[in-house]
């Protein structure tokens, strides 16, 4: 065995499995103003940035051969309510932003989240019954509109982190009703209810919102497998074009699961809390940064088709050699 393994040549000729730009997809943090950007204390080396200084990101990465971005925002907490109305506003920041970037980059593919979360004053993806459990059909409706507002806006790809049961096929009906059939859905299919979250709630302003409160009522059981290809197979039936499994690099398993009984357009979401171990451990030098493209590797030999992970721009350097 070790015979293709001695020279660096042998290894790539028998490299089963490549990294490369189109595999990501970059998730970035807005905020408002100009000329503005805001350190994530929880997500070493990640800003929020305002949409110019965002938009100049995406034209550099993009010449550089990223495929897309996900558009997140983080808002101010007067702006949220226990609706999460503004998540509707066609003039809020997310559908700003998505127009500035298409403006400048309209080859960039853009993706938006449908999610009530950065928007309410509870920080749940939906809104509550009176129980103070997040009502599902109400919150469909809700995402519904948002998915509207963006593609309006000029968003190409609604990803819904949501997790209410039959929000895809709403949604898909929502666009076409806008004649908007070619805007794509990428569901997050198979999305545990994971401790790896915290740092994009620091992030998007939601952790102190959220406080003691967990999404175990919508989001998956990390001990279960076989519900996430039950998960799948209904968003698939829904009318999603990609599915998504989230978070990444604990849940390997599952997207190879997923890969191998549906055969379809398959993403992985590493995570924040994934992104700030890796980040955290190679700042104090206890890790290499060679670790970042072996994690992305580990993703494509998983099944998956591509990965939305905030470790883009260096992967991007990597293998561009810059
Ligand atoms: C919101 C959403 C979350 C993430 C993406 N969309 C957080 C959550 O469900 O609480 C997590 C992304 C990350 O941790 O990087 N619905």
């Amino acid at each position: 065995m070790r015979r293709n393994r001695s020279h660096e040549f042998v290894r790539r000729m028998v490299r089963e499995h490549r990294l490369a730009a189109d595999d990501l997809i970059y998730p970035m943090f807005l905020i408002e103003g100009s000329a503005a950007r805001q350190p994530v204390a929880s997500m070493p080396g990640i800003e929020r940035l305002s949409v110019d200084l965002a938009v100049r990101e995406c034209r550099r990465l993009h010449s550089m051969g990223l495929p897309a971005v996900a558009l997140f925002p983080c808002m101010n907490g007067e702006l949220k309510d226990d609706r999460g109305s503004e998540a509707v506003n066609p003039r809020g920041l997310i559908p700003r932003a998505v127009s500035a970037v298409k403006t400048a980059c309209p080859k960039l593919g853009v993706v938006t989240d449908a999610a009530l979360d950065p928007y309410t004053s509870h920080g749940h993806d939906g809104v509550l019954d009176e129980r103070g459990d997040v009502n599902n059909d109400t919150t469909v409706e809700i995402l519904v509109e948002q998915a509207r507002v963006c593609a309006a806006a000029g968003a190409d790809v609604i990803a819904p982190s949501d997790m209410m049961d039959g929000r895809v096929r709403a949604i898909r009906d929502g666009l076409e009703a806008d004649r908007q059939q070619h805007v794509k859905i990428m569901a997050y299919s198979a999305k545990y209810a994971s401790t790896f979250y915290g740092p994009f709630r620091d992030a998007v302003n939601s952790a102190t919102t959220l406080g003691q409160g967990h999404k175990r009522s919508y989001q998956m059981d990390p001990a279960n497998a076989d519900e996430a290809l039950r998960e799948v197979a209904l968003d698939i039936e829904e009318g999603a074009d990609m599915v998504m499994v989230k978070p990444g690099l604990p849940y390997l398993d599952i997207v190879r699961r997923v890969k191998d009984a549906f055969s379809m357009p398959t993403f992985v979401y590493q995570v924040s809390g994934e992104y700030s171990m890796l980040a955290g451990a190679i700042k104090r030098g206890w890790l290499p940064r060679e670790s970042i493209l072996e994690t992305l590797t580990c993703f494509k030999r998983a099944g998956a088709n591509g990965v939305l992970t905030y470790f883009a721009p260096d992967a991007i350097e990597e293998l561009c050699g810059a």
